[in-house]
């Protein structure tokens, strides 16, 4: 396994350590969500009992692949700690999340969440967001006005094979590139009263706890 594999699995394994018996766990997306749901689905083989609310088509396939049915959000009530990963944090807890194209699901999942938990590898945590392309999710119906609108910030449509990219909504994500995102309330503010902007990936405090990995173990930041 390689370093930034290793600091994925360490940092989502110590997450799953905090879960316990009854609680409801939201799902998040991404290659080190895969570790926390893979350790949760040994947990589970073991007796743990817990209920689950994944963010995205993928989590759910991978979740049952390792024993675990994730209910419907609406059907699961408040999610006592959600475990997601994260493109970019800063010490402000602050970041930017939609790189697995995941941000709505995730961010609802997030604001159903009595606790967050990030998990990243130690490239994540950053002192300014923004070098990582700041995703923003669009519906299809009139994207290029948008796309016009957003000219300024060096936008991309994000593509799949030959086609555009579309996430579990059926929408489109444009990646802002940015390189410095000097004040990110304003921006998410600016982009939200867009009409044909869905959501943006900047979360903004959301986050209560981010557990780094590093080549050795862990650092946590807890707000
Ligand atoms: C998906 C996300 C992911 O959490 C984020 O992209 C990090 O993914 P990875 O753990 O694969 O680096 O926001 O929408």
């Amino acid at each position: 396994m390689n370093q930034k594999d290793t600091e994925k699995k360490l940092s989502a394994e110590k997450a799953v350590e905090i879960i316990e018996y009854g609680m409801t766990v939201g799902l998040g997306t991404g290659s080190t969500v895969y570790f926390a749901i893979k350790k949760l689905g040994e947990r589970v083989k073991d007796g743990l009992k817990i209920k689950t609310v994944s963010t995205s088509n993928s989590s759910t396939d991978l979740a049952r692949s390792f024993g675990i049915e994730p209910l419907s959000i609406d059907n699961a009530g408040i999610i006592d700690i959600n475990i997601d990963g994260a493109d970019e944090a800063d010490r402000s807890f602050n970041g930017i999340k939609g790189g697995g194209g995941a941000l709505l699901f995730e961010k609802i999942v997030a604001l159903n969440s009595k606790k967050n938990i990030w998990i990243i590898d130690s490239d994540k945590l950053v002192n300014q967001l923004g070098n990582y392309p700041l995703p923003v999710e669009v519906i299809p119906f009139g994207y290029k006005r948008v796309f016009g609108i957003l000219k300024k910030y060096d936008p991309a449509v994000r593509m799949k094979d030959d086609g555009f990219y579309k996430t579990d909504s059926g929408n489109l994500i444009f990646d802002l590139h940015l390189n410095k995102i000097e004040d990110p309330q304003t921006l998410d503010a600016e982009l939200k009263q867009i009409t044909g902007v869905v959501e943006t990936g900047l979360f903004i405090g959301i986050a209560d706890t981010i557990i780094i990995g590093r080549k050795d173990g862990t650092e946590i930041l807890i707000k």
